[in-house]
This record gives C-alpha cells, structure tokens and sequence, in this order.
C-alpha cells in the first residue's frame, strides 16, 4: 500500500450507512467499503438494492450486512446498532444519509408529508446520531485503530441555506440538520467525536429524477449548475471518504458543499 492509500485506508473500522440501498448512501457504503471498512448497508424497504450492495462489496474481499429499519423510529435505530455490534463488535463511522422528499405548495402541504420529511430527515438523523455517540462512548478510545472516539458525517443539501419554495418541509429538515450537526460537534469535540456535514446539490439519484431524466429537464437544471454537469452519487463518496477518514482528523463542525458552483449565486454572472 502507498502513502496516499494509507490516508484513506479504513480497514479494522466499521461504518453504519444510513439510506445505502440506493443513491448517495450506495455510493458511500461502496467507497468506505473499498476503503477496507466494514460497512452496514441499511435500508428501509429496497432489500434488493441493499443486498446488491453487500454482494459487490463482498465479492470485492470486504465485510458488509444489509440491515432494515426505519430510522424514524427509535426502537428500529437502537437494533440497527445492535446488529452492528453483533456482526463488526463496534461502530466508529456514521454516514447519516437516509433522506427524502414530499413536495408540495406550503397552503396545501398536508401534516402527514411534513412530518414524514422532518420524521425521517432530522429526527431520523438525530437518532442515529445518539445512537452512534452511545456507542463510541461504550466502546471508549482504542487509539491504535482510529486517532478519533468516532466520526459521523450527515448528508445534508445547498437546500440547508438556499431557501426552496414548494419543499418548504425540506428545506426546514436540512436547516435543522446543520444546526444539529454543529451543536453535536460543539458538545463533543472534547471526547473527540467528530461531526461533519456535506451539502450536495443537484445530484443524479431517484430523489430528482423528474428534474434530469428527460433532456429538456436537465438543461433547465443545468442553469443552476456553474460547473455544467449533474453530479453523481461518487462525487459526494469522495467527500464523505475524506470526513469518514483520519485524514480530516483536525476537522469538526465543518460543512462541505458539493454542489458544482450552485450555491454560487449563477445568475449573478450576468445580472446583480
Ligand atoms: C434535493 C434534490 C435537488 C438538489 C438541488 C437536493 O437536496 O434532494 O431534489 O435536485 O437538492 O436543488
């Protein structure tokens, strides 16, 4: 192994990614995977997607477990951890990714789909965020696999400060998110327990899929886009590795924002 594996080297340390059976957490559940840690792929209702997942990894010499839960429900969370424990012996890394959306015009958004958004989104996070610090606390320091206590990295979006009209439920879980990541890095910085975030912007996953699928939707997302592509699943990977890894061991409290330049003001360029 050269210097530069050795910086994201992961091996002898488990990871729990929320939302893996697809999309973004897919993406993170492979990268971490081929990074040598050993990695619980949750999942909600695609055991299909989660089982495809634990297989390449698998196939690939590592160590994976597809586990469901709903992680807007406490009980589903702590067994999620449970099962964790029981297949690696611990938890240093938490992808915190699990996330969805439910549009809709503010005067006609129903209670059910904003409280889904924010059930799911930041109580969902909030969970298993108390669940990964119980267990880093429970298992205490082992210096010689990881220089940190533990490390959690919560997906977010631009949309934690662009403002995004007819997602209004949205918008207010992903500012929720960045608050709640700061606070826990803030509350536990000191048992060195790190907290990042990372805000994606327009990325090719089924959550957007209306707005890339066909090509007149996709040039029109593009105007928001500087960088001129839609992103994919491994350029949050990347940034998440990066977090999840020793490497950005001095780092806490910090959002990255993989966006393409769109929460760069584009229409700025020529206007303003
Ligand atoms: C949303 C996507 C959207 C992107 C950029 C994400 O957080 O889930 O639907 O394309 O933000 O607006």
């Amino acid at each position: 192994m050269n210097a530069i594996a050795d910086l994201f080297d992961l091996s002898g340390q488990a990871a729990v990614v929320t939302g893996a059976s697809s999309g973004i957490g897919a993406g993170i559940a492979r990268l971490l995977g081929r990074a040598g840690a050993d990695v619980v792929v949750n999942y909600r209702s695609s055991e299909h997607g989660a089982r495809a997942v634990v297989k390449e990894l698998e196939d690939a010499g590592g160590r994976a477990i597809p586990v469901q839960a709903d992680v807007s429900k406490e009980e589903d969370v702590a067994r999620l951890f449970e099962e964790a424990r029981r297949a690696f012996g611990t938890v240093h890394i938490l992808v915190a990714n699990a996330g969805l959306q439910r549009d809709a015009p503010a005067h006609e958004m129903s209670l059910e789909d904003w409280r889904t958004v924010i059930d799911v989104n930041l109580t969902g996070q909030y969970l298993a965020c108390r669940e990964a610090i119980r267990e880093f606390r429970r298992r205490g320091m082992v210096p010689e696999t990881c220089p940190a206590l533990g490390k959690i990295v919560s997906i977010s979006s631009v949309h934690q400060f662009i403002p995004w009209a007819g997602r209004v439920n949205y918008a207010a879980s992903k500012g929720g998110i960045m608050l709640m990541m700061q606070s826990l890095a803030q509350e536990y910085a000191h048992e060195k327990i790190r907290v990042n975030g990372i805000a994606p912007g327009a990325v090719k996953t089924n959550i957007n899929k209306s707005s890339w699928e066909d090509p007149e939707a996709e040039r029109a997302l593009l105007d928001l886009v500087p960088y001129g592509r839609v992103g994919e699943p491994d350029d949050i990977a990347q940034a998440a590795l990066w977090l999840a890894c020793d490497a950005s061991d001095y780092v806490t409290g910090e959002t990255i924002v993989v966006d393409g330049g769109m929460a760069l003001y584009p229409g700025f360029r020529e206007g303003g």
